[in-house]
C-alpha cells in the first residue's frame, strides 16, 4: 500500500516537474463552420494577419511553419484535431497559447500540419509569436469537406 503511494507521488512529483509540458495550456475552438460575417477577419475588422511560412507537399496537404527548432528548446503544446462536413464548407479554427496566465515560455518554432479535402489553407499569427511568450494562431479553409490539423509549439 505504502509503496503504491509512493509511486503516486513520484508519478504527481514528475508531472509536476513540467508545468508547461501540458496540451491544456492551449486555448482552442473546434473547426468552426463560418461565413462571411463570421470569420475571424470580419468579427476582428482592425486584425493584422502574419502569414505563416506554407509548403504544400500534395494536393491538400500543407505545412505552415513560423520559427526554428532552437538547442534547448522543447515540446510545449501538441494538439491534434478532425471534423468532417456533409457538404462543402468555410472553417476556421483559432489557437492562443497559453491559455490563461503567462507560463514564461519563449516560443521558438511553431509547426501546422493540416490535411483537407479543399485544395487551400491559410495559417496565420494573429497575436504574438516567435521569441514571445504567447501567440494566436488562425487556420482557415474554404469549401472544404473534411480538416485536420495536428499542432506543435516548441519553446524553452
Ligand atoms: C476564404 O474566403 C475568404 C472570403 O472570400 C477569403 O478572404 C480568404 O482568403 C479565403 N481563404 C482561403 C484560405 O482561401
Amino acid at each position: 500500500m505504502l509503496c503504491v503511494i509512493c509511486m503516486v507521488l513520484g508519478i504527481i512529483v514528475s508531472v509536476a516537474g513540467q508545468p508547461h509540458a501540458r496540451a491544456s495550456d492551449l486555448y482552442y475552438t473546434d473547426i468552426t463552420p463560418v461565413n462571411d460575417d463570421t470569420r475571424y477577419t470580419a468579427l476582428n475588422p482592425d486584425v493584422v494577419l502574419n502569414e505563416m511560412n506554407k509548403v504544400k507537399h500534395s494536393k491538400g496537404n500543407i505545412v505552415f511553419t513560423s520559427g526554428e527548432r532552437t538547442s534547448g528548446d522543447r515540446l510545449i503544446v501538441n494538439h491534434y484535431d478532425d471534423d468532417n462536413f456533409a457538404s462543402a464548407l468555410d472553417v476556421e479554427v483559432l489557437m492562443s497559447y497559453p491559455a490563461g496566465t503567462s507560463t514564461g515560455v519563449t516560443l521558438t518554432c511553431i509547426e501546422v500540419y493540416v490535411d483537407m479535402t479543399a485544395d487551400d489553407s491559410g495559417g496565420y499569427l494573429s497575436k504574438g509569436g516567435i521569441g514571445q511568450t504567447n501567440v494566436e494562431i488562425l487556420l482557415t479553409s474554404n469549401l472544404t469537406r473534411s480538416f485536420v490539423y495536428e499542432t506543435f509549439i516548441y519553446g524553452y
